[in-house]
């Protein structure tokens, strides 16, 4: 499986954020859109607005990673400001199958997204509806945050599940080298990349 890489635009300079995607665009996957309500996770960050502008500034994937509760409240309005990719942790909602199928009927993907010490049985009933699982290196709420080690999580759940595993948080060169022999193939990757010296060079590294 070919790594993807998905930079965290949550590290991005906001007042450059146009200028810092055209730079990085060329070598991305995707861009990954980290969105926190202050409950889920004690942090605020950025939404639908942004969200809409950024889409007209990308030919890329846009992947929501929602850190909310209540994300079925929501998921129609990112669909519509210009998300691809929704992902929701499961331990925000009540009926994660049912969430799923309302993205799906959104037109978008659905990814299952689960905090370090959440165990991957509590997705088991749902791999085989979602379209990608999400497992967080971190605990969700901040950029820059030290790598929490879950490579035995992921040769786990890559022992029986074929679709696309993600890692968020943490990852640089040395700990992308750890959950891709892992296993995982898509890396979000924020702080390492956007307060490197240079970007581009650095996400290009990472690529290798
Ligand atoms: C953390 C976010 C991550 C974060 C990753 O709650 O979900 O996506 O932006 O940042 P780094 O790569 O700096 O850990
Ligand atoms: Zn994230």
């Amino acid at each position: 499986m070919k790594t993807k890489i998905s930079p965290s635009l949550l590290s991005a300079d906001f007042t450059k954020l146009g200028e810092q995607m055209a730079l990085l665009e060329p070598l991305a996957d995707s861009w990954h859109f980290d969105v926190m309500d202050g409950h889920f996770v004690p942090n605020l960050t950025i939404g639908i607005p942004v969200l809409k502008s950024i889409r007209k500034a990308t030919k890329l994937p846009i992947v929501a990673h929602l850190m909310i509760e209540h994300p079925e409240d929501f998921v129609e309005a990112f669909a519509k400001a210009g998300a691809d990719v929704i992902e929701f942790h499961l331990e925000t909602t009540p009926e994660p199958g049912k969430l799923i199928q309302k993205i799906h009927s959104l037109g978008k993907k659905a990814g299952i997204a689960l905090n370090p010490d959440t165990s991957l049985d509590v997705a088991s009933s749902f791999l085989d509806k979602a379209d990608l699982v999400l497992l967080m290196a971190v605990n969700p709420g901040f950029a820059g945050q030290g790598f929490i080690d879950i490579t035995e999580k992921i040769k786990e759940l890559r022992t029986t599940y074929k679709g696309d595993i993600e890692v968020d948080g943490g990852i640089n060169s040395e700990t992308a080298k750890l959950v891709c022999s892992a296993g995982a193939n898509i890396l979000v990757s924020g702080s390492y990349i956007f307060n490197s010296d240079n970007p581009v060079q650095t996400l290009k590294d990472l690529k290798a």
